[in-house]
């Protein structure tokens, strides 16, 4: 894949995100994961539950080793997240001075990482269609209302100015509430100079009815263009036994990503069966699962020669 991405006119990052469990323990998934990818995302090694366990404790380690092999293999680091309303140790959630701890912890964070990581999920998951306001209303913004967001980018560029720096939601490539609640946010972002470069579309797909057409994606790609914002595919997964038709979501998804000039990249929720598309660092030995485009035994799946067509 790797080859194949890096070859293109416009190279796009292709990758997937990767979990330092496995990565350990696991010569064959090491392996692929070396050969195949241009750009990863820890998986949940850089979640604030992981990265500061105390407050103004810090533990790097396992970040730290997962940025090391992307090193040593010639990949790029996309770093995965500074701001959620999930992944939190407990005294951030009890804490009374919730700025100043989302401030300080984007400072640490983001200035342990300057310089080797090429991408920052800023803020994960902002958008609750049900609200007014489109907004969840979460922790964050329960200290700080929807500011949170804008302040949580303006830290995150200060600490890392070279990083591109990321809004990643779910839920938002279909026509629908999601998406037009993610639009207007980062509209609103972009008017308000906000340093946002792009959106990440997470692109899970569970059942049947989150499957979407490929023209819908790229209408949704081509509309953040229009607001100056770049798009990657972040975190996609197919979960189905029809390998047909997963076959068909990843290789129409790469082929919009690698055909719209906006779209930096296309990463996939993990990449073999064998962890399943969740290969949770608690959960290890992980389930197995069906949504990914390489077996459970390592091989690829005709998502994986699908990928590789629509590179
Ligand atoms: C998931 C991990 O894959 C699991 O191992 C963990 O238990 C929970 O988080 N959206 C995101 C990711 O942005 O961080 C989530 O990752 C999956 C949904």
């Amino acid at each position: 894949l790797r080859g194949r991405a890096q070859k293109l006119a416009r190279p796009i990052g292709v990758g997937s995100a990767l979990a330092i469990a496995p990565l350990v323990a696991d010569d064959r998934y090491r392996a692929v994961a070396g050969e195949q990818f241009d750009l990863i995302t820890p998986e949940n090694e850089m979640k604030p539950q992981f990265l500061q366990p105390a407050r103004g404790v810090f533990a790097f380690a396992e970040a730290d080793a997962l940025v090391d092999f992307a090193r040593a293999n010639g990949i790029k680091v996309h770093a995965h997240t500074l701001v959620w309303f999930e992944a939190l140790p407990t005294w951030m959630r009890s804490a009374p001075d919730k700025r100043s701890v989302m401030l300080e912890h984007i400072r640490a964070v983001a200035t342990h990482f300057a310089g080797r990581v090429a991408e920052w999920d800023v803020v994960n998951e902002p958008i609750n269609q049900d609200n007014p306001d489109g907004l969840e209303h979460n922790l964050w913004y329960q200290a700080m209302g929807a500011d949170y967001i804008a302040e949580a980018f303006r830290a995150a560029r200060a600490a890392d100015p070279n990083a591109v720096l990321y809004l990643n939601e779910y839920g938002a490539e279909q026509d629908g509430g999601r998406w037009n609640a993610l639009y207007a946010l980062v509209k609103k972002l972009r008017q308000a100079r906000v340093p946002i470069d792009g959106v990440g579309l997470q692109s899970h797909e569970y059942d049947a009815a989150d499957r979407v057409p490929a023209e819908v994606f790229r209408k949704k790609v081509r509309a953040l263009a229009a607001l100056g914002l770049k798009v990657r595919v972040s975190e996609m997964d197919v979960s189905t036994s029809d390998q047909a038709v997963q076959a068909k979501q990843f290789g129409e998804r790469i082929a919009v990503c690698r055909q719209e000039p906006n779209c930096t990249g296309f990463t996939s929720w993990g990449f073999t069966d064998r962890y399943g598309s969740t290969a949770d660092a608690n959960r290890y030995p992980p389930v197995p699962g069906n949504a990914l485009p390489w077996t459970t035994g390592l091989q690829p799946k005709r998502a994986h020669t699908a990928l590789l067509n629509g590179l």
